[in-house]
């Protein structure tokens, strides 16, 4: 399948799937017909690889095209390991929601969420605790597309879905379907798991700014979840990824294990502080030594905030 659907969502903001035709973004694309939810068009360019599909197509997901194929075949000749990195950094997802949940947290900001693969952070948390409020944010629309799949929440809990971009942290706070979803007054379990690494400094420290602004809007007890691929173990591969993705459109820059802890200054780590994300408190003791630290390639870490 390459394109062509048109799957319209209800989520706040008006988003239909171009596949792959030429930017059309004007209101005379809207479908105004009574009953129908779907608004101006936006071109999803399924032409182009896209990193959430590609990820998606990492991770055996269907919600990949042509073009994020062709990247992720050029990603799995110098990386082979890449499938099973994807896999390792979505469980560090399925652990640290079971962790935090049964350390009480309830509110959780997920960004850069991704294209929907079951399970959500949202059916791990309120599969422990139901009354679990969960925000989910990411800036590609194809996820907003497919946004309905995060939005089933328990009744006892909620679940919400902000477009936006983590390049601009002060409108994912002030987006009013957080303000509805989380109360900032108490403590908020933060992920920006495989996020960070899709923003460059350019000189500027721009990712740390981020993330600081991001921590400084929570309160005392809020935990930050991260992870971030890194070139510690193979910086020709990791160059080699950086321009595969700069050729398919998508700017990259992974960071030593002194850039990422520098994430979560000024908080406390949880054990065992930074480690390979499958070797973050792994379900079984074999499962930390599935892969070595070169295959993994990305490191996991979780803080609070004291
Ligand atoms: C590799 S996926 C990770 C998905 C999920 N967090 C996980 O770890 O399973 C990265 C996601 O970040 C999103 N993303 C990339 N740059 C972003 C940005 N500037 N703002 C918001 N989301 C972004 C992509 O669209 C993609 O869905």
């Amino acid at each position: 399948m390459n394109g062509g659907c048109n799957v319209g969502c209800n989520v706040g903001c008006n988003v239909g799937i171009n596949g792959g035709k030429p930017d059309r973004t004007s209101d005379r694309n809207a479908d105004h017909r009574p009953g129908r939810t779907t608004g101006p068009l936006v071109d999803l360019r399924l032409d182009r690889a896209h990193s959430s599909r590609i990820y998606d197509y990492f991770l055996g997901g269907k919600t990949n095209f042509l073009a994020d194929r062709v990247a992720a075949a050029s990603v799995l000749s110098v990386f082979p390991s890449a499938l099973i990195a994807a896999r390792i950094n979505r469980e560090f997802m399925h652990r640290t929601t079971r962790c935090l949940v049964k350390a009480g947290m309830r509110q959780f900001l997920d960004i850069g969420t991704g294209i929907p693969t079951p399970p959500n952070l949202h059916d791990i948390a309120q599969g422990i605790a139901p009354d679990a409020r969960i925000v989910y944010t990411d800036n590609d629309p194809i996820v907003l597309a497919h946004a309905a799949a995060l939005l089933l929440s328990t009744p006892e809990g909620r679940t919400a879905y902000v477009q936006s971009d983590v390049n601009n942290p002060e409108a994912i706070l002030a987006a009013p379907q957080l303000r509805d979803t989380l109360d900032l007054r108490k403590p908020v379990a933060l992920s920006l798991n495989a996020l960070m690494h899709f923003v460059t400094d350019d000189g500027r420290d721009r990712a740390h700014t981020i993330v600081d602004t991001l921590k400084s809007a929570l309160p005392s007890g809020s935990t930050l979840a991260m992870t971030h691929a890194t070139p510690d173990f193979s910086p020709d591969t990791m160059q080699k990824i950086v321009e595969i993705y700069r050729g398919a459109g998508t700017v990259l820059q992974f960071r030593s294990r002194g850039e990422f802890l520098r994430f979560f200054e000024g908080w406390e780590l949880m054990e065992p502080g930074v480690a390979l994300s499958h070797q973050w408190r792994p379900d079984r003791p074999e499962d930390a030594t599935y892969v070595t630290d070169a295959e993994a390639g990305c490191y996991a870490a979780v803080a609070r905030k004291p």
